[in-house]
């Protein structure tokens, strides 16, 4: 459905952590190898949070660049949507906690976890709230703390993951000026907590001796299922998203930094060649939520943003869930 106040972005912001966890390093850690993770995965390096630093600092840094980008002022935020399934606590919200930290008083919100898709749906949330007149200036931060909940003792999952945040200030079109949101969609499909997930710690499986011993507190994934999900998501979500328009309009395709091979096949399959599609999954890994924010600020910095143009942005993660939000630049 079209918006009934035109919304855009105002701005966009991002923070990484200072430490990079290289693929040398990881071959000192668990029995893997550059070669093979950068064959299977095009991860060459991640970065990984300081010890003692919260997920929500990471989000506020993302924030108040995108805030600062915007020209909004903190206390103008009505809104903030925390993506994450890596915040501080169960709860409270970490949306809570960055609304103090960038004092933003009059903000409302919550936490998003809809996993590597949290972003794209709280972009497709924000946008609903600012078409219909409820909100102004929606604030969505993509921000995950994954090396918290990484077993880097396995090597199946350790060395595909990375810390990162990046946010985006959305509001109408009049006063952003660009980044016009055109469509939104989240999909789901439940009954597949084994594919991939953090076991313990909900109150499925409490913290307990056993879940600790077990090492239930840590992401366990079933890798090649992942796989075809995503590959196959990933490129019915984008076509679905681009029948309206014609394939020339394509600008830039902005995906989850899942997996470069995953990336490619899709993009294989959608006919959309790889010089139009944001690809930094070789210097963060997957971020999970931050991954989306975090590459349309890069894409932008880098002018890769063509005007008038479209964006379009797709993900997929735990749950399963998907998604995908799709802009004129
Ligand atoms: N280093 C070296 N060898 C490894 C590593 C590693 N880091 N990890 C697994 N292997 C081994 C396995 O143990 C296995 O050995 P075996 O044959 O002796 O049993 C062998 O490599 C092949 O394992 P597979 O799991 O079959 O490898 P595959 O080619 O499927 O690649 C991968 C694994 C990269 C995880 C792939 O399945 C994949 O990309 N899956 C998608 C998962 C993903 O990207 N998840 C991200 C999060 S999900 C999300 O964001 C939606």
């Amino acid at each position: 459905m079209k918006s009934l106040i035109p919304v855009g972005i105002a701005g966009l912001g991002h923070y990484v952590p200072e430490r990079r966890l290289t693929n040398a390093e990881l071959e000192k850690m668990v029995d893997t190898s550059d070669e093979w993770i950068v064959q299977r995965s095009g991860i060459r390096e991640r970065r990984v949070a300081a010890e003692g630093e919260l997920a929500s600092e990471m989000g506020a840094r993302a924030a108040q660049e995108a805030l600062a980008d915007a020209g909004v002022a903190p206390e103008d935020v009505d809104l903030v949507l925390c993506c994450t399934v890596t915040g501080d606590h169960l709860f409270p919200a970490t949306a809570c906690e960055i609304a103090h930290l960038i004092g933003a008083p009059h903000a409302g919100g919550w936490d998003i976890g809809a996993a590597c898709s949290g972003f794209v749906v709280g972009a497709m949330t924000a946008a609903q709230f600012i078409s219909t007149g409820a909100y102004r200036n929606v604030l969505v931060v993509g921000v995950e703390k994954l090396s918290a909940i990484l077993d880097y003792t396995d090597r199946t999952t350790c060395v595909l993951f990375g810390d990162g945040a990046g946010a985006a200030l959305f509001t109408d079109l009049d006063r952003a000026g660009r980044g016009e949101y055109l469509s939104g969609s989240s999909g789901m499909r439940g009954g597949n907590a084994d594919v991939l997930s953090l076991p313990a710690g909900g109150t499925r499986f409490g913290t307990s001796f056993d879940t600790v011993e077990k090492r239930m507190h840590f992401v366990r994934m079933q890798g090649r299922q992942v796989y075809r999900f995503a590959v196959n998501t990933f490129a019915e979500t984008a076509e679905k998203a681009l029948a309206p328009y014609d394939r020339d309009e394509l600008g830039l395709l902005v995906p989850h930094q899942v997996n470069l091979r995953i990336i490619e096949s899709a993009a294989e399959q959608v006919g959309v060649p790889m010089d139009r599609i944001f690809v930094n999954i070789d210097r963060y890994g997957n971020t999970s939520a931050a991954s989306v924010p975090l590459a349309l600020y890069e894409a932008r910095r880098e002018g890769r943003m063509v005007d008038g143009k479209l964006v379009l942005c797709v993900a997929f993660g735990a749950g399963l869930t998907w998604g995908h939000v799709l802009f004129r630049w």
